[in-house]
């Protein structure tokens, strides 16, 4: 049986936690908004048309900012068919999705939701088919106090307040051939550039998010950024990075899909620095990780080459409103790796300072829905919410000596994976473990001593003698946290066993 020694200090803070850290993504995609947040005919419905099961899910969820309305989506979206008198409203076609899109949902629907849910707004542009002119004029409806045309446009639909929208996305992976209105690096930072310097000149406190590389296996990656960033260096505050991980039939490297998303964070980090002493300037740029999750990307990719044959064929699949679209059914083996990316994220957390899983409901999601039925949670909301919820104060990177495993894709893996954190002012200190042995259980000797701690408040893991197991709507709490055994002697040393394909939580106090 593999053993770890784990030891954790107050001077290994990597950062104060910005709760940014936890944000969501709801894009117009799928059923993630009709039939996912917004349902007028379901029994839990408010006035608004928005289910309140959903809302309690996302509250418990502990998400702190949701990234909107996409996504590909956004590249041709034109926000003020979102807005104003709802039977007034275009259906139009979504070349992204191959859907058509009712707009019943926009703006301020969406921005009463966040009130609704208490999370942050993040906003995208569209630097897709749009440019500037449309990204000022969002940016004075959403934002603008009354007194003008757009603000007053705003007000007149009912939202008198403005909504008061900080973190603003420069378009959305525009690396991407996928993309609508691709486009190439210099291109796009240009285009940022220009973009992010009118927004800034309308409101010098938004935080702009440029463009990153749509994964760490794009032909352009790093090329991209260091070209992007030498644009748009000066006006932006944050870089994206999109990463999606699945198993490819070979269950040891997906456990160890966060040593690619480290590896990632490296190379970006490398690039914005490398810009930084070029320019020398004082600014540091931060990464917002505003995609991340597990994804099996072939179903999309089999679900595009069926529309290519069927109308190759001479039989167009149409294009239906809110299909059943990328709605990944999640196993425990699944929220493993969501759980270990979240480690890596607080292990980073000096640098990522704002992230968003992708998606919230429905697609690809931690909440799922049933039209007129129930609402419930796949294995991966567990370790999301538990992690949310536990995690405050500093964030700490424990010094971890353990074995490794062997991966084809990341060669040798240490077995496990941790980060902590601790709060001087509740006194309260938690553990995030992961343990990617296949078949071993691994014992854990996790020195905590330094942080004071006494008592152990919780330990839940999430592990199933099934890798394959899921929560499904008939078999909802198939997959709940389990209690873990874990026991704390009065030398601060906390024993635990971590089963194998396990990933665990302990809250701790003084
Ligand atoms: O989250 C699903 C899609 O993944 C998003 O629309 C896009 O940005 C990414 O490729």
């Amino acid at each position: 049986m593999p053993a770890a020694s784990i030891s954790v200090r107050s001077d290994h803070a990597v950062a104060p936690l910005d709760r940014r850290l936890f944000g969501s993504f709801v894009e117009h995609l799928g059923r993630c908004v009709y039939d996912g947040l917004y349902e007028p005919g379901h029994p839990t419905a408010d006035a608004m048309g928005f289910r309140s099961d959903v809302v309690d899910l996302v509250r418990e969820l502990g998400v702190s900012t949701v990234r909107y309305p996409g996504g590909n989506f956004v590249s041709g979206y034109r926000w003020e068919d979102g807005v104003g008198p709802r039977e007034q409203r275009p259906v139009r076609r979504d070349l992204a999705w191959h859907v058509r899109e009712t707009n019943q949902v926009g703006l301020d629907e969406f921005a009463a939701w966040t009130r609704l849910t208490g999370v942050e707004l993040m906003m995208a542009v569209n630097l897709g088919t749009r440019g500037i002119a449309e990204a000022l004029d969002l940016l004075e409806y959403t934002n603008g106090e009354a007194g003008t045309a757009l603000a007053d446009a705003r007000v007149a639909n009912g939202a008198s307040e403005p909504h008061g929208v900080r973190m603003w996305c420069l378009g959305n992976e525009m690396d991407g051939p996928w993309q609508t209105g691709h486009l190439s690096a210099d291109e796009y930072g240009r285009l940022a550039a220009r973009t992010g310097a009118a927004m800034k000149r309308a409101d010098n406190g938004l935080e702009l998010v440029v463009c990153g590389s749509s994964g760490s296996q794009m032909p352009t990656f790093g090329e991209w950024e260091r070209t992007v960033l030498g644009h748009a260096y000066d006006v932006v505050d944050y870089i994206s990075c999109h990463a999606y991980y699945h198993d490819q039939g070979d269950r040891a490297s997906f456990l160890a899909s966060s040593v690619d998303m480290d590896r990632f964070i490296t190379t970006v980090v490398t690039a914005a620095d490398h810009v930084q002493q070029l320019r020398h300037s004082s600014r540091q740029i931060a990464i917002s990780f505003d995609e991340w999750n597990v994804w099996d990307l072939t179903t999309w990719q089999a679900e595009e080459a069926r529309i290519e044959a069927e109308e190759k064929a001479g039989r167009p699949v149409g294009w239906p409103i809110a299909p059943r679209q990328l709605e990944d059914v999640y196993t425990v083996t699944d929220a493993v790796v969501v759980g270990s990316l979240l480690i890596t994220l607080l292990r980073r957390h000096d640098r990522v300072r704002a992230a968003s899983l992708a998606q919230l409901v429905n697609v690809i999601a931690p909440i799922m829905t049933e039209p007129g039925g129930p609402a419930w949670r796949q294995t991966t909301f567990y370790p999301f919410a538990l992690t949310s919820r536990l995690a405050g104060g500093t964030v700490l990177a424990p010094v971890i000596d353990c074995p490794t495993i062997a991966t084809a894709t990341f060669g040798e893996v240490p077995v496990v994976d941790a980060a902590a954190t601790v709060d001087d002012e509740s006194g309260r200190a938690a553990l995030f473990l992961v343990n990617r042995h296949q078949s071993e259980p691994t014992t854990v000797r996790f020195d905590v001593s330094q942080l004071g701690a006494t008592r152990v408040v919780s330990a839940q893991m999430l592990h199933d003698g099934d890798p394959l197991a899921a929560n499904t709507l008939a078999q909802p709490d198939r997959v709940p946290p389990q209690p873990l055994t874990c026991v704390l002697g009065t030398d601060g040393v906390l024993q635990i066993e971590l089963p194998p394909i396990s990933w665990a939580a302990v809250e701790l106090s003084r």
